[in-house]
């Protein structure tokens, strides 16, 4: 069974090109590498032993997605590709419609076209806005504060009217909480380009002295230390989980959601102690004012993907920050080093 993975070259992506691989999935990717390297997937390749086909194809050039369908057998689709920095969404609004909304209308079309109705879609926890309770479950209201947070939840609506209109689509929506950590091998983990958006980046960034002290946006939210809390989930956890909903695809269940987190935590303070036990460095840090937008807490209930998916994370926090530190460690320059 083949497999089109949108944005595999990615972080999440690349380490789900693994798990793919590793379950017997062949994978072709498409990916115009505008936020990532095709180091990722040489690398993909060395930890596996298997081939991955890279097709550096942008999602708004339908003629060129066309060809890519109608040179490979493609039976269900991963959707990863998309732009996804918050803070640069409210600056280029259009941008981020554009690519991330017209990039799926194509994908979807083109898919409709060769009668390929099988996807799965990178949502976000983003779309559950400020929650009025934790944890948050998939039926909580649904609300979005900027551009970014939009398009993610415009293409699940877009997927709702989608399934609504034709019954034979398979849609399964995956709203990932914060992804962290790195494949083991120190091979693949994440690069961002530019100045990080994150908190793990400027956490390892300190650590390794490319970033004098980590900024922490406000001490002072209703949460046990004053700084907020999210729930960090290993990104090969969360691989997993998309081959877990791969396999619930054959099934024809039409359109589900679910939750990938782990039910857990963490606050900045929390993760910058974990962080610095695990690289024996001390990783200084400065108060800062609370940043535009920013929730106090936010973690999951991830108890419909255990239910239904049959998957649960199974990494905990010092594995997270451990294997996000060998990768940092092994490559301070991400895939720029070789
Ligand atoms: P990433 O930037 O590493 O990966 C996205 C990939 O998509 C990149 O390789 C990029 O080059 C590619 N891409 C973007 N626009 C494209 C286009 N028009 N055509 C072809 N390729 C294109 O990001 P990631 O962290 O791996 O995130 C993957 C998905 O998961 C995104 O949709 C993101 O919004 C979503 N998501 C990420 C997080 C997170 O914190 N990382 C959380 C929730 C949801
Ligand atoms: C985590 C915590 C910050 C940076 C974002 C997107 C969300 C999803 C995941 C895509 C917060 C604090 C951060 C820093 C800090 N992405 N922080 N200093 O904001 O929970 O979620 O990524 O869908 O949509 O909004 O993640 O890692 O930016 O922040 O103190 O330099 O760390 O205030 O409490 P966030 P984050």
């Amino acid at each position: 069974m083949s497999i089109l993975v949108t944005g595999g070259a990615g972080y999440i992506g690349s380490h789900t090109c693994i798990e793919l691989l590793k379950a017997g999935y062949e994978v072709v990717v498409v990916d115009n590498l505008c936020n990532s390297s095709e180091e990722a997937l040489v690398r993909v390749r060395k930890i596996t032993g298997k081939e991955v086909k890279l097709y550096k194809v942008d999602l708004l050039c339908q003629e060129q997605l066309t060809e890519v369908f109608q040179k490979e057998k493609i039976d269900a689709v991963i959707h990863f590709a998309g732009l996804k920095a918050v803070g640069e969404s409210v600056q280029k609004p259009l941008e981020y419609y554009y690519n991330n909304i017209t990039g799926s209308l194509v994908l979807f079309n083109v898919m409709r076209k060769f009668g390929v109705k099988d996807i799965v879609f990178s949502s976000s926890a983003t779309v559950y806005g400020n929650p009025r309770t934790v944890p948050i479950r998939e039926d909580f209201p649904l609300s979005v504060t900027n551009p970014y947070g939009r398009t993610k939840l415009m293409l699940e609506e877009i997927f709702r009217d989608l399934y609504v209109a034709d019954k034979d689509w398979n849609i399964i929506l995956l709203r990932y909480f914060n992804p962290i950590g790195a494949h083991d091998s120190g091979l693949i983990g994440e690069d961002p380009k530019g100045i990080p958006n994150n908190l793990i980046p400027y956490i390892t960034w300190t650590a390794v002295g490319k970033l004098e002290a980590v900024g922490v946006f406000g001490d002072d939210y209703d949460t046990p230390d004053g700084s907020g809390v999210r729930d960090y989930i290993h990104v090969v956890d969360l691989a997993c989980g998309h081959v877990k909903a791969i396999e619930k695809l054959k099934e024809n269940p039409g359109i589900r959601t679910y939750n990938l987190g782990t039910g857990i935590g963490y606050s900045v303070f929390d993760m910058i102690k974990a962080f610095s036990k695990v690289s024996g460095k001390e990783i200084p840090y400065i108060i800062k004012p609370r940043r535009p937008g920013d929730i106090a807490t936010c973690y999951a209930d991830a108890t419909l993907a255990k239910k239904e998916l049959n998957w649960s994370a199974v990494r905990d926090l010092n594995v997270m920050c451990e294997d996000s530190w060998r990768w940092q460690k092994n490559n301070p320059n991400g895939y720029q080093g070789g």
